[in-house]
């Protein structure tokens, strides 16, 4: 299947119709990468494969991308790749370059006109080859930082609405209190903020950090209008802890796919339980 911008706009309003959410994995690898795209099979369901730039880092984005491409045109199911917390512009560009079809630029850390003109540089060029954008507004919070997300970096309503309204992104995350990483405290989200943003603002709002929120929680905040939650700390624990039963089990001279097909199947299942609380029926 050919994914462009129109594509995910397509599907976003279904899900906007239909008062759901598209998953949001994070991968590391090939193998976890290929658990994705079984689970969106098995399932029928569209998602994004996402990948931080420690990724790219590790592997390359010239591989990433060519991979990803023959990944998502062999699939039936849409299946998008995606550029995750991207703080460089550079890199959002290149990442469209080498097949990526959609970046998120995370320019959150700079003050609003800062974010505004760094969204707008990545909003230009994507958009001119088709591919979807995703900006941040309000600061979301960072694995391993203490305490509650300050009331200061929550996401604001006027600055959601100029950030959008200048630089024509597709989709926003927004900072409503969930957090990245294992939750230290019981996860607070902020679902009147969520509610009032979404009542304003037409592009899909996007919830980070799902990994340890309650599925309740998380099934509140689809209905508060959350379109896409992204899931990655749970994926990447499970395909850990997972790979390293498997060779207390099995022994360290066991192959290497062998270890892989157990890591996958414990993956996959996670994968399947996010899908279903996504499609929140
Ligand atoms: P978690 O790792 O907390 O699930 O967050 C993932 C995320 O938000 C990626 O953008």
């Amino acid at each position: 299947m050919i994914v462009d911008r129109s594509l995910v706009e397509m599907l976003f309003q279904e899900a906007e119709k239909g008062n759901y959410a598209i998953p949001h994995f994070n991968h590391s690898d090939f193998w976890d990468m290929s658990a994705i795209v079984e689970a969106a099979k098995e399932t029928k369901t569209p998602v994004f494969i996402a990948c931080l730039p420690k990724v790219i880092d590790a592997i390359g984005i010239e591989k990433l991308g060519a991979v990803a491409k023959i990944t998502m045109e062999q699939s039936d199911v849409p299946i998008i790749y995606h550029l995750d917390h991207c703080h460089s512009v550079e890199t959002c560009l290149a990442a469209v370059d080498y097949g990526y079809r959609s970046v998120m630029i995370d320019a959150a850390d700079l003050p609003l006109e800062e974010n505004i003109a760094a969204v707008k540089r990545v909003v230009d060029y994507a958009h001119a080859r088709n591919v979807h954008v995703e900006a941040e507004i309000g600061k979301i919070k960072s694995a391993g930082e203490e305490g509650y997300t300050p009331v200061e970096t929550l996401a604001g309503l006027e600055d959601a609405k100029t950030l959008v309204e200048e630089t024509g992104v597709d989709a926003l995350a927004v900072s409503i209190g969930s957090e990245h990483g294992f939750y230290q405290h019981t996860p607070k989200l902020d679902y009147d903020l969520l509610e009032k943003i979404h009542s304003h603002i037409q592009v899909p709002l996007v919830l980070h950090g799902g990994s340890g929120i309650p599925e309740e929680s998380v099934r509140r905040a689809i209905s508060g209008g959350i379109r896409k939650v992204n899931v990655g700390t749970h994926i990447r624990h499970t395909y850990i802890t997972s790979v390293g039963e498997a060779i207390q089990d099995m022994g360290p001279m066991t192959h290497t796919a062998d270890i892989m097909a157990y890591a996958k199947k414990n993956v996959k299942q996670v994968l399947k339980d996010w899908i279903r609380i996504c499609a929140n029926k």
